[in-house]
């Protein structure tokens, strides 16, 4: 009886247990990284020491998703998180089977714990490195990208895999700054709605979440909600000032998945992009938002049979960004 509650409840500010922030703040060189590319309202700038700290938002206790951004975008490693997000408990409560330490890459097994990433990397093959280096870009230089660059990302997505060669996707590539903004500014306004609702404690907040949980299963979540802050803190921009956003969309009469086999394209996109020195972060809040702004998607010419899968920004990096990272255990069962 216990376990039925637990799944149909607890799905508003559940009991999570955060990750530990660790700073050597004498090694920090200002450079603000750190509090500019946090995907969300998580790490702020103390303006008075100019140095970074973490925090909540609103009622949840620490608006941290365990991206190691922060990690990855510091020069002078001086951040380190210990321990992961995990929901203890409720409606989406994190799978035991995740239970664990974050570790690095360790591609020859866990005897790689002991050894730095730099002495692993000689043994990779290029593709390797790609995949274990390649971060979310939150940090981009105004610097146009050639079309040509742009049509060879989206030249490797033409060649992923998709169910009965199917290749259901298409792709919108946007440049047009006013557009870029005009989109931002009105999505933000939308998912404030959102954040409004999620986060504060109250009773009828936490019904409203419960029944909104099992319309949108997957979007009911304290994690977005600091990231639309965060997108007020940075000047209203979701695309992070990214000078090209590229819309996926997937012909809704595929065989098979099409949102699959547009996320495989989409995947082949970014790794290409990252290999030739770009920089990329899917944007699924703008993709969400403007499933509710029929007027912003006949403005971008979304129409059937296409459907709007996710949106990447892409642009030339502010910085060393692409650095590996730690991550939670994988459940793995083998049968043999
Ligand atoms: C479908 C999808 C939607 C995402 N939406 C956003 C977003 O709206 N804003 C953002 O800053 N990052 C977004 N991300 C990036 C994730 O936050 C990021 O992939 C995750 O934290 C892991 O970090 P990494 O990509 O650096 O490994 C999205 C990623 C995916 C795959």
């Amino acid at each position: 009886m216990a376990k039925i509650l637990e799944r149909y409840t607890g799905a508003h500010l559940p009991l999570t247990q955060w990750p530990r922030f660790e700073f050597e703040i004498e090694k920090c060189t200002h450079c603000r990284a750190c509090y500019e590319s946090c995907p969300t309202s998580c790490i702020q700038w103390d303006e008075v020491n100019k140095i970074p700290y973490a925090t909540g938002y609103g009622d949840i206790e620490l608006a941290c998703l365990s991206c190691n951004n922060c990690e990855a975008v510091c020069p002078a490693q001086c951040i380190r998180t210990r321990g992961e997000y995990r929901v203890l408990h409720g409606r989406y409560k994190t799978v035991e089977e995740r239970f664990g330490e974050m570790y690095p890459p360790c591609p020859f097994g866990e005897g790689d714990l002991t050894r730095n990433f730099a002495d692993i990397e000689a043994e990779l093959t290029e593709t390797e490195k790609v995949i274990y280096r390649r971060r979310s870009i939150r940090l981009f230089k105004k610097k146009p990208v050639p079309k040509e660059l742009l049509q060879r990302i989206i030249e490797a997505a033409r060649f992923a895999p998709s169910a009965g060669n199917n290749t259901p996707w298409k792709f919108i590539v946007l440049t047009n700054k006013k557009l870029i903004e005009k989109i931002d500014r009105q999505s933000t306004k939308l998912l404030d709605v959102v954040k409004w609702m999620y986060a504060r404690k109250s009773l009828w907040r936490t019904i409203a979440v419960t029944l909104f949980s099992y319309l949108q299963v997957n979007n009911m979540d304290q994690r977005p909600i600091a990231a639309i802050e965060k997108a007020h803190q940075i000047g209203g921009s979701i695309t992070w000032g990214a000078p090209v956003v590229i819309y996926v969309l997937a012909d809704r009469r595929a065989i098979g998945s099409a949102d699959l086999d547009t996320g495989l394209a989409a995947e082949n996109l970014v790794l290409a992009a990252h290999s030739l020195g770009l920089g990329t972060c899917f944007i699924g809040l703008t993709s969400n938002a403007l499933k509710y702004m029929p007027w912003l998607r006949k403005e971008l010419g979304i129409t059937y049979p296409y459907k709007l899968v996710t949106s990447i920004c892409v642009g030339y990096p502010r910085g060393k960004l692409d650095n590996p990272v730690w991550r939670g255990k994988v459940p793995i069962d083998w049968i043999e």
